[in-house]
């Protein structure tokens, strides 16, 4: 097991003034074993980033505990690589300096990192792009920077906090067949987070699905198809089943807590 969440518990202030607590993560236990993508449906609101915030050591969980690779990392920073849900690049960087980033936080050598960069940035359909300015590129390709960026950590880990949100439709298909490719080639293990059913199966070799807050996981699923994926699944009618089954799922408990 490379990353093993385990029964955590979290509540938050209700309001500035009160006493009172609202229970956002009520016992949540989750895997991702090594090599493995696995992703996170849940609605708006039921804890997604909060599962990163444990995960990455920058929030303690009433209880439970989070582990990697067995080590106990339950409030320990650094251990996992995140991909935000905006680009987050630095303007003043090029994109080659964005990418190098991570590498440069923990210290990895920078001729071997620059190189990794600069052959990532190509697989990422960059290459001529290395020396500009992320206000040069399109939403997408800040994207892409962010992920190359996020892969060229050492962290054995990515957490994907919903990567694609704010692009467009056509764009975002082509954004997690990409993404998907990508992984297979980088050997990494990636917990993905986000509310749409469509991307999860798209991407994902395992799909846990949350409540609603007091946010438990209600469902779990293996994703069947053979990788590379490519769009044609949309229109195969065992995608369809699946898109159902889980949106079933995840309306059956909306408000039911
Ligand atoms: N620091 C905080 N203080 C108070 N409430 C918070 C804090 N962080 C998150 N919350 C609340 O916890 C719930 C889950 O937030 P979040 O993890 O951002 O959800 P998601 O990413 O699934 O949309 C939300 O209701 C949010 O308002
Ligand atoms: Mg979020």
């Amino acid at each position: 097991m490379l990353l093993d969440i385990s029964d955590v518990h979290v509540s938050f202030p209700a309001s500035r003034g009160t006493d009172r607590e609202v229970k956002v993560l009520d016992g949540v236990s989750l895997h991702v074993g090594q090599g493995e993508f696995v992703a996170v449906l849940g609605p708006s609101g039921s804890g997604k980033t909060t599962l990163f915030r444990l995960a990455g050591g920058l929030l303690r969980p009433v209880r439970g505990s989070i582990r990697l690779n067995g080590a106990d990392i339950t409030g320990k920073p650094g251990h996992i690589g995140y991909m935000p849900q905006q680009p987050a690049l630095l303007p003043w960087r090029t994109v080659l300096e964005n990418s190098l980033l991570a590498a440069e936080i923990a210290g990895s050598e920078r001729q071997t990192a620059e190189r990794q960069a600069r052959e990532w940035l190509q697989r990422a359909g960059l290459a001529g792009y290395e020396h500009a300015y992320p206000d040069e590129l399109s939403g997408g390709m800040q994207q892409r920077v962010s992920f190359v960026r996020a892969l060229l950590g050492p962290q054995l880990l990515l957490g994907l906090d919903e990567p694609f949100g704010a692009l467009d439709a056509m764009t975002r298909l082509e954004m997690q067949l990409w993404l998907g490719d990508l992984w297979q080639e980088s050997g990494r293990s990636v917990l993905l987070v986000t509310h749409s059913i469509e991307e999860a199966l798209l991407l994902a070799d395992r799909i846990y699905v949350l409540s609603a807050k007091p946010t438990r996981v209600i469902a779990e699923m293996e994703v069947p198809w053979e990788r590379p994926r490519r769009e044609e699944l949309l229109a195969d009618p065992a995608f369809a089943r699946l898109k159902l089954q889980l949106y079933q799922a995840m309306r059956n408990q909306a408000g039911g807590g």
